[in-house]
């Protein structure tokens, strides 16, 4: 049960990675060009992406501005909350029931680990989330190559 919890949380972490690398790259290409983008990029962005992805998350991708918050910052607290949870959980049992339950042990610890990576990707996603860091990704010069196959 725990485990298909956690094997879902992973999951759902590497999804919006790769969706939120798409999008990177897609707003990085259209930097470039000399297209309505660069004209008038709010409306143009705006436009395209109706109906695709919230007016918020356009608008915080497009104006980084500090004011507004991360649209994902809600479910990553979330994310971090039941990862903090369940690493107390954890912790207790491994406490409580492994002097009574000495062969119980490895399992605790392989969920421990299991939760210990997946915190250190939550962290390496909410880095990735953050709007400054795709404004590092477009300027100055964008490798293609390595954002693409990253
Ligand atoms: C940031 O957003 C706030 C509220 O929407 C606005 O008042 C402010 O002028 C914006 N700042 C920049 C630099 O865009
Ligand atoms: C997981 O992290 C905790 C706290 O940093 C540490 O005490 C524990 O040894 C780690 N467990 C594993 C299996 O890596
Ligand atoms: C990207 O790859 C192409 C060929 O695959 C190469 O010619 C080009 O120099 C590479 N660009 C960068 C910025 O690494």
């Amino acid at each position: 049960m725990l485990y298909a919890v956690l094997q879902k949380l992973i999951f759902v972490s590497k999804l919006s990675q790769k969706i939120f690398l798409a999008l990177k790259v897609w707003l990085c290409f259209l930097c470039q060009g000399t297209s309505d983008f660069c004209v008038s990029p709010d409306k143009y962005v705006m436009s395209q992406t109706k109906g695709i992805i919230t007016a918020d998350i356009v608008h915080y991708y497009l104006y980084c501005n500090q004011t507004l918050s991360n649209p994902f910052q809600q479910p990553l607290t979330i994310f971090q909350r039941s990862l903090t949870t369940m690493q107390i959980q954890i912790q207790g049992l491994l406490q409580f029931a492994v002097p009574l339950f000495p062969t119980a042990e490895r399992d605790l610890l392989g969920i421990q680990h299991l939760l210990n990576s997946s915190e250190a990707s939550l962290h390496q996603l909410t880095a990735l989330l953050d709007c400054r860091g795709l404004n590092k990704v477009c300027s100055p010069q964008p490798n293609w190559n390595h954002s693409i196959t990253k």
